[in-house]
């Protein structure tokens, strides 16, 4: 099997689909990788290193999708990538396609295998590939947040931890999934007073328990959403409601009752964010202020730390990969639910319900 690894072409995206580590596994079991030159310079992976794994280097993204039969990635397919992608060709990325007609319409043109990281599931209804992203998300949204609030950069000028005889500074988190259960451990750890609201019942008995007593854990209703911020130095937004927008939960009048410089960061802004007056930003410009208050509103905050994204994105892709290269890709994709559920496309038919609804096209069994 020829396996392809292309450099990333979105604006300030440094992530990686494959590690030297991932080339040397797969190339020992009789594929051939071929990596785009600079592929892995973002995250820290020199070519060398890739060539010293046994991979050949090739010199545009171009090439690499025309020569190959698999082609793994970070990030979905881009308009100026879609004339590249071969006939048949399987393609194992983040996806995103109830989001994007245009990509969903470009792989069903092309007749394309396509095995989205993000509905990879397990059967107690665990996502694998988007979890370690959510968990790196939910870390950096305190580090970005207790960034933003020092005044150097505009913010309150408050320091989470406090100091003996200060007191601390508080972070409200909305939402007790992953996101918000990394945010909680990396506040706790700066020493913040916590506060984690959440509508599941049973998921905020969970995250308390975890906390043991050293965060406060609410019912997530208007007012306790609207004390809980009007009171805070950091908040994070960290709501998903599975395959539709994120409800606001925190109106722009609520922001307006912040202390100015307090610092918001939507982290589910790339589902529609769940504060009022958050919009996307870009880690090119990645705030700005409304009622006095700082937003922060990247949808790709994993991609702020390659390094440790890309480790902690392939370390779970790699034991998938190597189903694909031992078994082939169809015979791998009949052998395993899990790696089943991953597939959006196939061939020319839309087979995953999800977007099958957002585009109001039928959908069809792969088999
Ligand atoms: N910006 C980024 O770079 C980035 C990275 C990773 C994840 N995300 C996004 O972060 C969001 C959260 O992801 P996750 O992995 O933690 O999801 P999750 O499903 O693990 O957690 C979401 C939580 O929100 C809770 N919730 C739903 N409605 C609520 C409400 N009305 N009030 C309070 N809580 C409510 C759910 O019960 C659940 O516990 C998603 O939108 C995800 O796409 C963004």
């Amino acid at each position: 099997m020829k396996i392809g690894v292309p450099r990333e072409i979105m604006e300030h995206e440094y992530r990686v689909g494959m590690m030297p580590g991932g080339v040397r596994a797969l190339t020992k079991l009789g594929a051939q990788v071929f990596v785009e030159r600079g592929a892995g310079e973002g995250s820290g992976y020199a070519d060398r290193a890739y060539e010293e794994a046994g991979a050949m280097l090739v010199a545009s993204t171009e090439a690499v999708y025309r020569m190959c039969d698999l082609v793994v990635k970070v990030k979905e397919p881009l308009p100026k990538e879609y004339p590249w992608i071969q006939k048949g060709q399987a393609i194992f990325t983040f996806l995103h396609l109830a989001a994007d007609r245009g990509l969903t319409e470009a792989l069903l043109a092309a007749e394309v295998v396509g095995i989205a990281y993000e509905t990879v599931t397990l059967p107690d209804g665990v996502r694998p590939l988007l979890r370690p992203m959510s968990d790196i998300a939910g870390r950096l949204a305190v580090q970005v947040g207790a960034c933003y609030l020092q005044r150097t950069n505009g913010g309150s000028g408050v320091l989470l931890s406090g100091i003996p005889g200060v007191e601390r500074g508080r972070v409200t988190i909305l939402g007790g999934g992953t996101v918000g259960t990394s945010a909680a451990k990396m506040a706790v750890g700066m020493g913040a007073r916590v506060t984690v609201l959440e509508q599941d019942s049973n998921r905020l008995r969970i995250v308390d328990d975890l906390f043991g007593g050293r965060i406060t854990t609410l019912i997530a209703s208007s007012e306790t959403i609207h004390a809980a911020m009007v009171q805070a130095d950091l908040a994070i937004g960290a709501v998903l409601v599975s395959g539709a927008r994120t409800p606001h939960l925190v109106t722009s009048q609520t922001v307006a009752q912040m202390r100015k410089g307090s610092v918001i960061v939507d982290v589910s802004i790339d589902q529609g964010g769940c504060v009022e007056t958050a919009r996307k930003t870009t880690q090119a410009d990645p705030v700005y202020t409304s009622h006095g208050v700082i937003h922060y509103g990247v949808a790709n905050l994993p991609g702020t730390v390659p390094r440790t994204s890309t480790q902690a994105l392939t370390s779970m892709t790699l034991p998938y990969l190597i189903k694909l290269v031992q078994r082939g890709v169809e015979a791998a994709l009949r052998d395993d639910p899990e790696l089943a559920s991953g597939l959006n496309v196939f061939r020319g038919r839309v087979v995953h319900s999800g977007v099958a609804e957002a585009h109001g096209m039928r959908v069809e069994s792969w088999q």
